[in-house]
């Protein structure tokens, strides 16, 4: 399944315009995009909890996955809530998963979820057709984000030489209700794939 990689190459891109960017490509390793997060307590959950995925298709074509159909929230949400979200990023270094320079967190997602100035707007929400009826529900349950067809473009650009290979970025979502506290349970997911330096 496809939902974000948002949050976590937001990360990566933050730091532009330091210096010279340099050009990499993100290949997904798994055609779903998704993979849950490993060793996770039981009030952590997949994304499977959070959105029904039967109206949602993903197919790889090439190295590039192709995504198209709906996602329909199922989140415990009240507009009154707030969704902050993190996003770090690992490599695969010695058999171990390390953790890399690149994370970020964002206070409040839904304000910014279709905001043409987040990168994640770049690698999927600009492709969101029913913006207007949904922007303002966020993730209430029951609210349908329809996609047209569009293939996940993560092309990054990184301020820094980074090593190539095989990266994950793990993403975490809470839903902080209006006395802040965070509800259960938690999603927690992450894009595993290879990182690409590309050389123009
Ligand atoms: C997505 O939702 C729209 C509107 O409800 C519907 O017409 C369409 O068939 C759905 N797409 C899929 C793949 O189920
Ligand atoms: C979402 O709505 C469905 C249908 O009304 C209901 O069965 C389900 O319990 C609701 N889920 C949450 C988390 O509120």
């Amino acid at each position: 399944m496809f939902n974000k990689c948002l949050l976590a190459f937001e990360v990566l891109i933050l730091l532009q315009g330091f210096a010279t960017a340099v050009n990499y490509r993100f290949e997904i390793e798994n055609e779903e995009i998704m993979t849950p997060c490993q060793n996770q307590p039981s009030n952590v959950k997949d994304i499977t909890e959070f959105f029904d995925m039967s109206e949602i298709q993903t197919k790889d074509a090439g190295g590039k996955i192709i995504v198209s159909g709906n996602l329909t929230s199922k989140f415990n949400f009240q507009l009154t809530d707030r969704i902050q979200g993190t996003g770090k990023v690992y490599r695969y270094e010695r058999r171990e998963w390390v953790p890399s320079l690149f994370s970020m967190s964002v206070q409040d997602v839904c304000s910014v979820l279709y905001d043409e100035r987040q990168h994640w707007y770049r690698f999927w929400t600009q492709h969101v057709l029913n913006v207007k009826d949904i922007k303002s529900k966020c993730v209430l349950n029951g609210t349908k984000i329809i996609h047209e067809q569009f293939e996940v473009d993560l092309n990054v650009d990184l301020p820094l030489v980074t090593p190539a290979g095989q990266h994950k970025l793990v993403i975490v979502i809470e839903v902080v209700d209006e006395f802040g506290k965070v509800r259960e349970p938690t999603l927690c997911f992450e894009i595993l794939g290879e990182l690409i330096r590309k050389f123009k």
